[in-house]
């Protein structure tokens, strides 16, 4: 049997079991995709070897701890300094990072965006910059405070702190901050969140399956909006290209899993 899992801490409200599990039971392949708790980056690595996982997901908080226990780096791991994918084979821990590609195809069905604007700084933002970036997007990065701006100055890519934010047209503004996960704060203050959001096209909030205050003030102003549901299944769909060993194609395993994610994440946020 082959073996998967995703290793995090909390990790029990993890939806990628049922995204990857519905891939094996659609195809009758021989493989289960577990939760796995774990306290720091070392167990992970450990719980790898003794149980023969050959590929896993990697949550809060280890995505940079278990960089310096990999053997080899993809390009986007490597230029992120985070691993959310990795595989063990034969005795090669690689890390892989798939969120930028999941943020790009989240949104692809927007069009005409040439510049954008990301609310937050942290592990989540750099994917979704340096794809924003790669993609020839014109993009600012706004933090409420200033260490964790210097990553993406070393990218070239332009930083203010939200205290400075100049107010003008984003095509797209993305939500990173965890403003909103657990209360009802928004990332920015009301007033001038509204004269960003005006006259924005497209407004998305990375935190998947319930609305935060962001989106809420997104939608009493008539705006295009949605959260990190469609993010969460394409990250998931290309860690599980990566992980590879299955004989399914990609548009078959994306439709599996949309399907799923249907049951329990994809709810209408409206
Ligand atoms: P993740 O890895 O999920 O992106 P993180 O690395 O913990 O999360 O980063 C959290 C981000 O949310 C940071 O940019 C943080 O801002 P600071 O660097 O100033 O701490 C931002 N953040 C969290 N709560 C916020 C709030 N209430 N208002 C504005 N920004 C907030």
């Amino acid at each position: 049997m082959q073996k998967f899992a995703i290793f995090g801490n909390p990790v029990a409200h993890s939806k990628s079991p049922e995204l990857h599990n519905a891939v094996f039971e659609k195809y009758h392949i021989d493989a289960i995709y577990e939760k796995v708790r774990v306290d720091n980056a070392n167990e992970i690595k450990d719980y790898i070897v003794k149980n023969n996982i050959i590929g896993a997901n990697i949550t809060v908080p280890f995505k940079e701890d278990i960089l310096p226990l990999c053997d080899e780096l993809s390009d986007d791991a490597r230029n992120i300094q985070a691993v959310n994918t990795i595989t063990f084979k034969n005795g090669v821990l690689k890390g892989f990072n798939t969120d930028g590609h999941g943020f790009m195809e989240s949104i692809s069905h927007y069009n005409n965006i040439s510049n954008a604007l990301i609310i937050g700084a942290g592990g989540s933002a750099k994917s979704i910059a340096l794809a924003l970036a790669k993609n020839n997007i014109d993009l600012l990065v706004a933090n409420r405070s200033g260490h964790r701006l210097e990553f993406y100055k070393t990218k070239n890519i332009k930083t203010t702190l939200i205290e400075n934010l100049e107010i003008k047209k984003y095509d797209l503004i993305v939500n990173t901050t965890s403003a909103g996960l657990e209360d009802d704060s928004l990332p920015i203050k009301r007033d001038v969140l509204k004269s960003l959001i005006s006259p924005a096209d497209y407004i998305v909030d990375i935190i998947y399956g319930h609305k935060t205050p962001f989106l809420e003030l997104s939608k009493e102003m008539g705006e295009i909006y949605q959260d990190g549901a469609m993010m969460l299944v394409m990250q998931a769909v290309h860690a599980s290209m990566i992980f590879a060993d299955i004989n399914v194609d990609f548009k078959d395993r994306q439709n599996i899993m949309i399907e799923e994610a249907k049951k329990h994440i994809l709810k209408k946020i409206n």
